[in-house]
């Protein structure tokens, strides 16, 4: 028997609809999945398939059309926009293809950011060291003008490990660099889930970069076509979640709270 754990991600009838050019497309289309926690887990798929879309969903950045999904058993969807603020400032990483270092901070001043945000002890401890773990423990000072495209990456990667989020979403974070410089930043994040014992869910085009994650999932118009994850050790995926499909039923037609 597979025992019965809180996943740290969980999806169930995820769909995202939305208006386009005056009718309304299926960008998402009753997706499941579930991640446990400390998985590294790789999205793939041709562009438009909706993985931007799927990060931005287990972020609570956007919101579903149905369907569920619960971080660490708490359902986002039901969340108001301040109570998702904090659980998203308290638990998730986020890193960007562009980076999105703001511009008027230096490196360091970046990276202190979300700690003092999120009121974290030892911010500024933890920050040297992460720029000593990212290699630009002497940058801390610049601006991310001063900055290679590389090192901004890095800068951001730091950042998004600072507060030690539970789930890190990485968006092709290497989609802007070049081979060598994305490999390295990659295995800066390979490197730094496993010190830190992140849960990994990672946007790649790269098949390369796939490979080195635990498990692939491909989407397709809005589908999950393949997960080499979810059968065996998972089950299938569905054991014991009559809950969850009821709240992900429910959530459609239910009142916001
Ligand atoms: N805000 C939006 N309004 C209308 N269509 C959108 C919006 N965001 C994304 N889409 C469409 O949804 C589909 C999936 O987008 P996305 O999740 O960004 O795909 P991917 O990241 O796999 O390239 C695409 O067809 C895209 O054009
Ligand atoms: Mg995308």
């Amino acid at each position: 028997m597979v025992p019965m754990t809180t996943p740290r991600l969980l999806c169930e009838g995820l769909t995202r609809r939305l208006p386009s050019g005056g009718h309304v497309i299926t960008v998402l289309d009753d997706v499941d999945l579930r991640i446990e926690a400390g998985e590294f887990v790789a999205i793939l798929g041709p562009s438009g398939s909706g993985k931007s879309t799927l990060l931005g969903l287990l972020a609570g950045l956007d919101r579903p059309s149905v369907g569920t999904v619960q971080l660490d058993g708490v359902a986002l969807e039901r969340l108001d926009e301040d109570a998702l603020a904090l659980l998203r400032r308290e638990k998730v990483g986020f890193v960007f293809q562009n980076f999105q270092l703001l511009a008027n901070l230096t490196a360091r001043e970046n990276i202190l950011l979300p700690m003092e945000l999120g009121g974290k002890a030892g911010a500024a401890a933890r920050a040297d060291e992460l720029l000593a773990r990212v290699g630009l423990a002497e940058r801390g000072h610049h601006y991310p003008s001063q900055l290679s495209g590389g090192e901004q990456q890095r800068v951001a990667l730091a950042r998004a490990f600072g507060p030690r989020p539970s789930v890190l979403l990485a968006d092709e974070p290497t989609g802007n660099l070049d081979r060598d410089t994305g490999r390295n930043a990659l295995d800066l994040l390979v490197d730094l889930r496993e010190a830190e014992g992140t849960t990994l869910v990672l946007v790649t085009h790269d098949p390369q970069v796939a490979e080195r994650a635990g498990r692939r999932v491909r989407l397709e118009g809005g589908r999950v076509v393949e997960d080499d994850g979810a059968a065996g050790s998972r089950g299938g995926g569905m054991a014991g979640d009559d809950v969850a499909q009821d709240v992900a039923r429910g959530t459609g037609a239910a009142p916001a709270p």
